[in-house]
């Protein structure tokens, strides 16, 4: 089969991965590809296995750009300030539980119930003041802000700078997942280094200025030896949790008011018993995964699914493809809101990197789900849209919903 066909940048795989990615896992679960300069890996098990061992599969590589930058660019990133360092995401354990440990503070099971009300006091003015005419593009008025919002509160970072870190967040995601061309490339380095210098700003004023929030506690909490992190591994993590902790959610968001309004049966029975909503939940992570591609690099020769991976190899994990494998779900292309595996999904990884902010994810989608059921029970789609994504490769969610109402 032509695995050199596969092209993750191209307009029929972004409107629709899961038709070459059943393709892909049945005849080619483990080939290379040319265009990407990446293993592609797609079953159920051996992603499982990628993710989760580390020894083998290091996560060096999983933020580096998946298109190698322009000189131009790189030279952008440079005069622009940029200084990232490796921190969490992509350092192997045991280096990896130093900031990790610290990062888990942020998310502990007590501080992120204690958000649930301020979640849910968001969720309703944005419905209140947002949703009344009868019909509104669900991103724009409710799920493109509200993650940011929440992010913005753990960390005291003020509502009036959504815009400016949206775009950074943007331009931070094109880098890393997207295939730019030159030109485009130095414009998107100049603005991720300015979003990064805003990150090191945060960092430098709790410094000097403490408060009770997340930023003032990674800047002062000591390590195991007693050391606080570095005024570049705060910035880093900031830099990470300024895209992570609101881009992700909001594509959860996107894929969930779409898919459950396509499934009308499926919207009805949440309006009708919103204990349903925790597992509508989960369905959505699967069914449609906000994060469909992550990576990983070979530390040794590894055998996986019979094909030889050599030392020092790029593999993109696809984890999109993983979550309909037939092997580990039933009928997997089947929308399903009471699936009993369905939280088997791999949407927020495996194994020491298992994703932090799952709880956060977790609430803020039960909290809109229950919301919007309560308050717009007559939510349908509009009629007739077609669904657009942003060109990368790893994040995946429509960038706008449209939805009418009955008022
Ligand atoms: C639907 C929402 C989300 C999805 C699908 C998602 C997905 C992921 C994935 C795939 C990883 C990599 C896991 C691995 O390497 O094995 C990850 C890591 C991470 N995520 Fe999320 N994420 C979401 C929401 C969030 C939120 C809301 C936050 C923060 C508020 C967050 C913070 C992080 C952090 C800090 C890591 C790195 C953890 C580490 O390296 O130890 N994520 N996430």
């Amino acid at each position: 089969m032509a695995t050199t066909a596969f092209d993750p940048f191209g307009e029929t795989f972004l409107a629709d991965p899961y038709p070459e990615f059943a393709r892909l896992r049945a005849a080619a679960p483990v080939f290379w590809s040319p265009a990407l300069q990446y293993w592609v890996v797609s079953r159920y098990v051996d992603c499982k296995r990628v993710l989760r061992e580390y020894t083998t599969f290091s996560a060096a590589n999983s933020l580096a750009p998946v298109t190698p930058p322009c000189a131009r660019a790189g030279a952008a990133l440079v005069e622009g300030g940029f200084r990232s360092i490796p921190t969490l995401t992509n350092v192997d354990p045991p280096a990896h539980g130093r900031t990790r440990r610290i990062a888990y503070l942020a998310f502990t099971p007590r501080r992120v119930a204690q958000m649930e009300g301020f979640v849910r006091e968001t969720v309703r003015r944005f419905i209140a003041d947002r949703l009344h005419e009868g019909r509104a593009d669900i991103v724009s008025a409710l799920t493109w802000e509200l993650p940011a919002r929440v992010i913005f509160q753990v960390l005291g970072v003020p509502a009036s700078d959504v815009a400016s870190v949206k775009t950074g967040a943007a331009n931070r995601l094109l880098f890393m997942f997207g295939r730019a061309g030159e030109d485009e490339q130095v414009e998107i380095a100049a603005g991720m280094a300015e979003f990064w210098r805003y990150c090191e700003a945060l960092a430098e004023d709790r410094r000097a200025h403490p408060r009770d929030d997340f930023t003032s506690d990674l800047v002062h909490t000591p390590d195991r030896d007693g050391k606080p992190l570095t005024q570049q591994e705060v910035a880093t993590i900031l830099f990470g949790l300024l895209l992570a902790g609101h881009e992700t959610t909001t594509n959860l968001l996107g894929h969930a008011v779409r898919r459950l309004l396509e499934h009308r049966e499926s919207w009805e029975a949440l309006c009708a018993d919103p204990t349903l909503i925790p597992g509508a939940v989960e369905e959505v992570l699967r069914y449609d995964s906000s994060v469909i591609h992550w990576r990983r690099r070979t530390t040794r020769p590894v055998e996986l699914s019979g094909v030889e991976l050599p030392e020092g190899a790029d593999v993109l994990v696809s984890i999109g493809a993983a979550n309909r494998d037939p092997e580990v779900f039933t009928d997997p292309d089947r929308f399903d809101i009471r699936r009993r595996e369905a939280s088997e999904h791999l949407s927020f990884g495996n194994g020491p990197h298992y994703c932090l902010g799952a709880p956060l994810a977790r609430l803020e989608a039960r909290v809109v789900l229950e919301e919007l059921t309560a308050a717009l029970p007559s939510l349908r789609l509009a009629p007739d849209q077609t669904y657009t994504f942003q060109p990368i490769i790893g994040f995946r969610g429509p960038t706008s919903v449209q939805v009418e109402w009955e008022n």
